[in-house]
């Protein structure tokens, strides 16, 4: 499993209600690194999205038992959404074998101990997400191996940012 996250430098990801920036180019970064895999997001981050990203499944987590929405995949808890998340791997043709961490914070919080991967776009200054700012994880460097593999400097638009690649230095919890 990959956590895919863009996060401000104090690992800000959103104010609650969506993204709080907006860099086009690392939306096709994330439409690269996602295509074709199963995504497991919170009922939050579906919301803020607001339909089915083409392309992949959207597995949303929801203690809601009666919650639908068309185009979505909803469980009831991390274990389930990575079974179905499997299950679309297998009966899905073309599909890729990783399965994408897509947040939001609660998400990203309590699935990371299962990502081997993380791929995160960080954005070069602190940003406020006000009251209800959610947040991605520490990764500690005793635990991860963390390298930068570009940064791209600001414009007049867009602030300055980096794209890095956090291997687990290892393996995962299995599930
Ligand atoms: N920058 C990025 O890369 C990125 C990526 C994704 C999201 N975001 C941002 O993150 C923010 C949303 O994050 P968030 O932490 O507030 O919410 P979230 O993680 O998207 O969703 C939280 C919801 O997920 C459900 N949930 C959580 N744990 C569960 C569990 N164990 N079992 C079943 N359901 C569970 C609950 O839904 P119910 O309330 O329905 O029960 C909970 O309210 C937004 O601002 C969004 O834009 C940023």
């Amino acid at each position: 499993m990959i956590a895919v996250v863009a996060m401000a430098e104090n690992r800000v990801i959103g104010d609650g209600k969506g993204l709080i920036w907006h860099i086009p180019n690392d939306l096709k970064r994330v439409k690269t690194l996602t295509m074709a895999c199963p995504l497991i997001m919170g009922r939050k981050t579906w919301d803020s999205i607001g339909r089915p990203l083409p392309g992949r499944a959207s597995i949303v987590m929801t203690r809601d038992r009666s919650w639908t929405a068309d185009g979505a995949i909803a469980v009831s808890n991390l274990e389930a959404a990575i079974e179905a998340a499997r299950s679309w791997i297998e009966n899905t043709t073309g599909s890729r074998s990783d399965i994408i961490l897509f947040g939001g914070g609660e998400i990203y919080s309590q699935g990371l101990k299962y990502c081997h991967r993380v791929e995160r776009t960080v954005i070069a200054k602190k940003l406020d997400g006000g009251a209800e700012a959610a947040y991605f994880p520490e990764l500690p460097p005793a635990d991860w191996d963390i390298e930068i593999e570009a940064e791209v400097g600001a414009t007049d638009d867009v602030p300055a940012y980096r794209y890095e690649s956090a291997l687990r230095r290892e393996p995962p919890r299995q599930f």
